[in-house]
């Protein structure tokens, strides 16, 4: 369903992030994501960030046009949608540790919200740290980790997530951030024997299932995903390895 929304409220998240909040009174389920389209530029994909009844936000890093034409809106402008679209995460285990990894923690925000579990929020440096106070409000634990030491645990997420699971144990993961981080969260969870849920990144067009660009081995992102558990995961030969671009390319990630 496509919708035009009025933004309601404008949040400096970071340098580079900003948080946008309107009024939808659209289900929207914890993982799920929506279509934005920006006249002229393109239509992108971004996960709701903020999932009450009546409002809805989504937090928006500022990486190249899209993003940044969305920055330069102003309470009161407009935003086109679509959606929502996705499956979201299966919030039914008893005991979850939430991670969410740079700008993935918008993704991860609503599940916080909504369960009140132990949370990482993991990020380069303390300047790109994004949403940790609704975290903070939310969650039993909030644990910060920052590659250069600046704020919290001095090392990754995947690092600080080891040394939490060697003191208490959770029924399952749940994640989002850049693939590399979801690559090696995969990897610790299978050498742990840990249950996990992942939210995966691929270009996307039209969100629906109907376009093909999204697809990884026989799986489309949009619909069968974005969220996939580790028994899923297990079967993608493309998780990890490789992605494509806007033209369909095949591109490495290492
Ligand atoms: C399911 C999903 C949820 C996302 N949630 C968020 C979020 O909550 N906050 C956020 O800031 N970003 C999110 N993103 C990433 C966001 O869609 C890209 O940052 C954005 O599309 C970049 O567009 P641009 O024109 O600003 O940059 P460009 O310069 O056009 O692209 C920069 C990079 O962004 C990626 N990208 C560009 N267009 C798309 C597209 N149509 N689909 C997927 N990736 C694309 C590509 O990797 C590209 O290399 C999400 C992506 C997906 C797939
Ligand atoms: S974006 Fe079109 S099938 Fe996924």
């Amino acid at each position: 369903m496509s919708e035009v929304v009025t933004i309601k409220s404008i949040t400096d998240e970071a340098y580079d992030t900003k948080t946008f909040r309107f009024d939808w009174d659209a289900e929207v389920k914890p993982g799920q994501f929506i279509m934005i389209w920006i006249p002229g530029v393109d239509e992108i994909p971004m996960s709701v960030s903020g999932i009450s009844d009546t409002e809805k936000s989504v937090t928006v890093k500022a990486i190249g046009d899209a993003t940044k034409k969305i920055h330069e809106l102003k309470v009161g402008d407009k935003l086109s949608i679509r959606g929502p679209f996705g499956n979201g995460f299966d919030l039914s285990s008893r005991n979850i540790l939430i991670i969410g990894g740079g700008v993935g923690t918008a993704a991860i925000m609503p599940a916080v919200v909504q369960t009140g579990a132990d949370t990482i929020i993991a990020a380069r440096s303390d300047r790109d740290v994004i949403m940790d106070s609704i975290a903070g409000s939310k969650a039993s634990n909030v644990w910060i980790a920052t590659d250069d030491g600046s704020r919290g645990f001095h090392g990754n997420a995947v690092q600080l997530m080891k040394e939490k699971l060697a003191l208490k144990k959770y029924d399952c993961i749940i994640a989002c951030g850049p693939e590399v981080m979801l690559y090696f969260t995969f990897k610790a969870c299978q050498e742990l024997g840990q249950k996990c849920q992942l939210s995966l990144e691929r270009y996307m067009k039209c969100g629906a299932g109907v376009c093909g660009c999204c697809v990884m081995d026989d799986q489309r992102v949009c619909r069968d995903g974005p969220v996939f558990t580790n028994d899923q995961i297990e079967k993608l030969t493309e998780f990890g390895v490789s992605k494509r671009d806007e033209c369909g390319r095949i591109v490495k990630f290492r």
